[in-house]
């Protein structure tokens, strides 16, 4: 099966296993699960930062599959911090030419990072993928995850 066929089986997965859910952690926990399984190992990192309520302009770790993420990124800050203060979603080919990228796995090579919005089109948080090839994500992951991402929190 093609990726984009993959991704539109992933979102029908995701969203039947999550639907009547009210707690926005098992969502976010269920999708990193899922989307983490369907892309190993090209995905090796696959979570989601949350917007911290507390101090709005501050993403703090969420649910995640992979080895030890970063606790807290301020907005602005690393590919996570600029996509949460863009609302866009960010490709990185290569993160050793991405100015001010946060390197919390030292294996990361390139990464994608997609806004998440709230049923009132707020940002909540951003899902992080990291990959240790280079050049690993293009516009059919960036589709697949942003359709998965526009439903996520949309019960
Ligand atoms: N690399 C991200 C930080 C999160 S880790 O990849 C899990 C960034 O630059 O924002």
């Amino acid at each position: 099966m093609d990726r984009a066929g993959q991704y539109a089986d992933l979102k029908v997965e995701i969203e039947s296993i999550v639907a009547g859910e009210t707690s926005m952690t098992a969502r976010y926990a269920s999708a990193a699960c899922l989307i983490a399984e369907a892309f190993r190992p090209r995905f090796f990192w696959t979570g989601f930062y949350v917007v911290d309520p507390l101090k709005p302009f501050e993403l703090v770790v969420g649910p995640y599959q992979g080895t030890l993420g970063c606790l807290r990124i301020p907005f602005c800050k690393g590919v996570c911090g600029i996509a949460a203060e863009t609302c866009e979603t960010i490709i990185v080919p290569d993160v050793e030419k991405f100015d001010g990228h946060i390197a919390c796995d030292s294996k990361t090579r390139s990464e994608i990072v997609v806004p998440v919005f709230d049923a009132d089109g707020q940002l909540a948080a951003v899902l992080d993928v990291d990959s240790e090839q280079l050049d690993a994500f293009d516009q059919v992951d960036r589709s697949g995850l942003e359709a998965i991402c526009s439903r996520l929190l949309i019960a």
